[in-house]
């Protein structure tokens, strides 16, 4: 009895020795460089997973372009990422209160959001488009004018809809999601919906017997993309080299071409 226990003892003792063994060289070689502990710290970074193919829930796992690419960053830059799905308008809140410490989804960088945050560089080149029904009239955005138009909630589709329509319009339908805001076109409280390129193609694409079609307009201006982050951010810098170095290692190419199927335009983004 008593060797027996004896002998577990040196077989536990054995097999810890042997665990941090393994791990003293694995965080050993992922760890250049960086100052404090061996375990990789872990960032909170929140979402609005209801813009597929950007974010979106697939049960209760948090999917999409964006995520797969901050996840690569994160990686890149030496973080572990826990992500939540918080919703659009949240995610400022969390962001400006400090209680996260990144977010991803599909957000313009303006020179508005840049007072109250910092962003990184631009990840993605998108636009603006509207959402029509077939056989609808409007083919412009000047169209829009005397129509109902549903938006996300201070999205940047939601100013441009604020620009052609006039501040406080009774006829701008803000909405938390774009999801929403297309169900209220497609129960015709709404003549369009304006929201992102990259989700609005997919939409139409997988709702065919929907009917619904695109409009594009060249005066929609370009908008570019980035992570975000609390004004002052000490990771805003380590991010950056991290994108950088994924748009030159082949990283992001290939996770583009994983949601998009085609090849990014990476000098678009540094113009
Ligand atoms: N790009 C637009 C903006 O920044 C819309 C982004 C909405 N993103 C989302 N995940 N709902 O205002």
């Amino acid at each position: 009895m008593k060797r027996l226990s004896k002998l577990g003892l040196v077989l536990i003792l054995g097999f810890v020795l042997l665990l941090s063994a393994c791990g003293t060289s694995e965080t050993g070689s992922k760890d250049s460089g960086k100052s404090g502990g061996d375990e990789k710290k872990t960032l909170r970074l929140v979402t609005d997973a209801a813009y597929s193919p950007m974010e979106y829930m697939d049960g209760d796992k948090i999917l999409g372009f964006d995520i797969d690419f901050a996840r690569a960053v994160a990686e890149e830059a030496g973080y572990e990422l826990k992500i939540d799905h918080v919703g659009w308008e949240p995610l400022f809140v969390e962001i400006d209160g400090k209680n996260a410490d990144l977010a991803i989804s599909s957000i313009t960088i303006t020179d508005e959001r840049k007072q109250t945050y910092d962003f990184s560089v631009p990840y993605y080149l998108s636009t603006n488009e509207i959402l029509v029904p077939e056989g609808s009239e409007i083919k412009s955005g000047a169209d829009l004018k005397d129509k109902v138009v549903a938006v996300q909630i201070d999205t940047t589709g939601h100013e441009i809809a604020a620009s052609i329509l006039g501040e406080n319009h009774k006829d701008i339908r803000p909405f938390e999601t774009t999801p929403i805001a297309i169900q209220e076109l497609l129960s015709n409280g709404a003549d369009a919906v304006i929201a992102d390129k990259p989700v609005v193609d997919e939409y139409v694409k997988n709702n065919a017997e929907q009917k619904l079609i695109i409009i594009t307009d060249d005066s929609f201006e370009q908008e570019f993309y980035g992570l975000l982050f609390p004004k002052g951010s000490k990771l805003v810098e380590e991010f950056n080299e991290a994108i950088n170095t994924l748009f030159e290692n082949g990283k992001y190419v290939e996770i583009y071409k994983k949601w998009f199927g085609e090849e990014p335009d990476i000098d678009a983004l540094k113009a």
